[in-house]
């Protein structure tokens, strides 16, 4: 059985002014009425599969993490709750060394993806298991749609021997920049990084201790002088704060030499802005996609997403329409990676 290691430590500042730092965008539900982080614990329900996940996030939602693994009566096998966060390769550190048996598989999930074709996608991990058991590094591919820079590209080698459908990683670029992410698109054989990592968690510590001692030896320390209550764990704060941080992508998978690629197509989006959600959302006749209280009249092409205010449009096209309570934004379709300059602007004003 696989162990699933569900990351939710994101703080997630691009779908402003719904998602912030008390509620990161992994918490929220922006598609239906189970949050990302649920769809996630929901994804690895499949009893034949998978064993009991374990969740790392932060400690600060660890309540709000609890109330909705409550909701939908998720049983878990642990909750590390990070005292400071150290991006990703500490986080799954924790997990891997959380896990009791050392060749245990684990499956790295980020908690903020959208996967709308599960069987497809557990179909993908089924098949990639006995390169994980024989110690490689196992990412899922993405086609790629256009030149993205916040994602890691992978370049797709030989077919592994002996496996189905996978493929040596020639070549793992994390966030390139405009003109390389051009470059390899326009080249073909590469693949979007999905975020999602198929291992044992001795393959991980072993590439940790090649690749980034110091982080290793941070988050055994943290996890030998870890406070235990039932299934929450509290790394030891001191010790964790001393691993650097670092993502996955750039600590380990770029230098790594068994890296294998199972390419997938399961409908998967990370809902990196708000201009995602009007592609992957349930539109309306007028190809508008509301959320909440919400009444367009004689407009299209909008997303109209309110959290707790009445919102009616008129005669409106192609905006996109965010409130939550006490604040709104709004700005043109196709322009939401704009959201960050607008955080740091409202920051600065007030
Ligand atoms: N526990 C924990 N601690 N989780 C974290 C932390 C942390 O310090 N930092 C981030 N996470 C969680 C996020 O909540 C998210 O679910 C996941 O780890 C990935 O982190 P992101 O910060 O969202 O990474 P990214 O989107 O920039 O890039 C990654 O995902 C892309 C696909 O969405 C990379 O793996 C890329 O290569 C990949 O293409
Ligand atoms: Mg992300």
């Amino acid at each position: 059985l696989i162990t699933p290691v569900i990351l939710s430590g994101g703080s997630g500042t691009r779908l402003w002014p719904v998602s912030t730092d008390e509620c990161p965008k992994q918490f929220l539900n922006l598609t239906g009425p189970l949050s990302m982080f649920q769809l996630t614990l929901e994804r690895c329900q499949e009893k034949s599969l998978f064993d009991l996940p374990i969740i790392v996030g932060s400690s600060k939602h660890a309540d709000l993490a609890e109330g909705q693994m409550d909701e939908i009566g998720a049983s878990i096998h642990a909750h590390i709750l990070e005292p400071c966060a150290r991006n990703t390769a500490p986080a799954i550190a924790l997990a891997a060394l959380a896990c009791k048996n050392p060749q245990g598989l684990l499956l790295v999930m980020p908690s903020d993806h959208i996967i709308k074709d599960v069987p497809a996608f557990q179909k993908a991990v089924q098949e990639s298991l006995s390169l994980a058991k024989a110690r490689w590094l196992v990412t899922f591919g993405i086609e790629p749609k256009a030149p993205e820079t916040g994602y890691g590209y992978i370049q797709q080698g030989e077919p592994v021997f002996g496996s189905s459908n996978s493929f040596a990683a020639q070549q793992f670029v994390e966030k390139p920049h405009r003109s390389n992410a051009e470059k390899m698109l326009a080249e073909g054989g590469y693949h979007w990084n999905a975020g999602i990592f198929l291992f044992r968690a001795d393959t991980y510590l072993t590439a940790l201790a090649e690749q980034a001692p110091a982080m290793l030896e941070a988050a055994k320390k943290a996890m030998e002088k870890a406070d235990q209550d039932q299934t929450r764990i509290k790394p030891h704060e001191a010790s964790f704060a001393e691993a650097p941080s670092d993502s996955i992508d750039y600590a380990i998978m770029e230098k790594a030499e068994k890296v294998a690629v199972t390419p997938v197509d399961p409908g998967w989006s990370d809902v990196g802005s708000w201009d995602s959600l009007l592609e992957i959302g349930q539109s309306d006749e007028q190809d508008n996609v509301t959320f909440g209280d919400v009444l367009t009249l004689e407009s299209t092409g909008n997303l109209v997403h309110s959290d707790g205010l009445e919102i009616t449009t008129f005669g409106l096209e192609n905006l996109i329409i965010v409130a939550n309570g006490k604040q709104v934004m709004i700005l043109p379709k196709g322009q939401s990676q704009n959201v960050r300059k607008i955080v740091t602007a409202r920051k600065d004003s007030d």
